[in-house]
């Protein structure tokens, strides 16, 4: 094999990886990804009827206020000025998120100002009298009052854990803000956009180089293939960007995950709902929420009677499942825990990424993370340091 480095994954972590080793260390790069596509979540794509881009594994707003990784990712693309805004429908009525003032006035009929709301906030968050939360329900009505908590968040929280409120542990959420002020900007990073030729043109310019070479289709642990882990780990130095459970063929059990399902449709009217995404907070409506995508895009000339849409559904995932988002009870932590310790002794082979780290990543710091994995990992060994870890 005629490469320095094999990258399992092109998701941003490992495109990142591999576009800095071939660009600025001269590296040639060979980057498998088992599915048929790049960009690994952050692939978008054309819906072929509207032309409207569709984000195929769920929403991605790009923010951050990481000036090194603002600065790398304009070399790819230039972002839009789009700001992100979410509404969320209860009970009939639309409310403006994360809970602010206007929030709050709306839903309690009132016009407090934001130390008058302040203290409600206070008065209705004291229902526990003091009483340390045993439960994702108590945890809620502690933070913000049972008011705002079970119009807002228990039933949206149930939808997406598929679970009880009160049989979920009071860590999934260890604050709930909310804004004493009618700002509902979704994001407060310093930069905010949308890649202006959408996601895949960015990620196709980063793999674009003499010295990255991309295959698809390919699974690392797919014998058949000339590229797999048996005849590359130990020949030849290995970023390992896919899940790190599955790496080790599950030695210390499966880590837990949250899968998503969508439900595509191109609806024959210009608009169907005024904004991006709208969540329904109420446990009668079986998904979480709809992406309209157009709206992500309003300075694209879209067709004006077709629009598409995408209902989001949350479960706990299955093997064969997409794994979108770490579950992480004190079970999945002790299991990391023992897949970390296995990985150090992995020679010449990093983990990385969502999936190689068992962690909710934005696509701000895979990238980030991806810099300091060259700078810190990579760039000392290709110099001459003996082994990568
Ligand atoms: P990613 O999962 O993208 O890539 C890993 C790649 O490895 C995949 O392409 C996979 O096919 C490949 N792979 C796995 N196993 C393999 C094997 N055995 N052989 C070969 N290839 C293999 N972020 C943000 O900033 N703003 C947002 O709005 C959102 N929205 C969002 C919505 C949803 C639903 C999710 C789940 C995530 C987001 N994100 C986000 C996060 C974003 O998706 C994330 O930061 C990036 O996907 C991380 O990139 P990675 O390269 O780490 O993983």
């Amino acid at each position: 094999m005629d490469a320095d480095l094999v990258v399992v994954g092109s998701g941003f972590f490992g495109l990142t990886v591999a576009e800095r080793l071939a660009e600025e260390h001269g590296r040639k790069v060979l980057v498998i990804d088992r599915r048929a596509h790049i960009g690994g979540n952050a692939y978008s794509e054309a819906e072929p009827t509207t032309g409207i881009e569709v984000h195929r594994y769920g929403a991605h707003l790009f923010h951050t206020s990481n000036e090194r990784v603002w600065e790398y990712v304009n070399r790819f693309t230039a972002f839009t000025s789009y700001v992100h805004r979410v509404y969320t429908t209860h009970r009939g009525e639309v409310f403006p998120m994360p809970i602010n003032l206007g929030t709050i006035n709306q839903f309690f009929r009132s016009s407090y100002g934001p130390d008058a709301a302040r203290e409600l906030v206070k008065e209705l968050s004291a229902e526990l009298g003091g009483k340390k939360p045993t439960n994702l329900d108590e945890q809620g009505v502690s933070l913000i009052g049972r008011p705002l908590y079970e119009a807002f968040i228990r039933d949206y929280t149930a939808k997406q854990w598929q679970t009880d409120p009160t049989e979920l542990p009071a860590s999934i959420i260890s604050r709930l803000p909310v804004r004493y002020t009618y700002d509902n900007r979704y994001f407060n990073d310093t930069h905010e956009g949308l890649p202006v030729d959408g996601y895949t043109a960015w990620i196709e310019r980063m793999a674009d180089h003499k010295n990255i070479e991309v295959r698809l289709g390919v699974d690392f642990f797919d014998e058949s293939q000339p590229v797999n882990k048996k005849n590359v780990v130990g020949n030849v130095p290995v970023v390992y960007t896919g899940p790190v459970d599955r790496y080790f063929d599950y030695a210390e059990g499966s880590l837990s995950w949250r899968t998503l399902d969508f439900e595509q449709e191109v609806l024959p009217t210009g608009d169907f709902q005024g904004t991006s995404v709208m969540n329904y907070a109420d446990a009668d409506v079986p998904y979480t929420r709809i992406h309209e995508f157009r709206h992500f895009h309003p300075e694209r000339d879209y067709p004006t009677d077709r629009t598409v849409i995408m209902r989001e559904f949350s479960r706990f995932a299955e093997k064969s499942d997409e794994p979108y988002y770490p579950v992480n009870t004190s079970v999945d932590r002790e299991k990391l825990l023992a897949y970390r310790d296995l990985a150090a002794g992995e020679k010449d082979v990093l983990f990385g990424g969502r999936l190689g780290t068992y962690k909710y990543l934005d696509m701000h710091m895979a990238i980030g993370g991806a810099l300091s994995m060259v700078d810190n990992k990579l760039a000392p060994y290709f110099g001459g340091r003996e082994s990568l870890q």
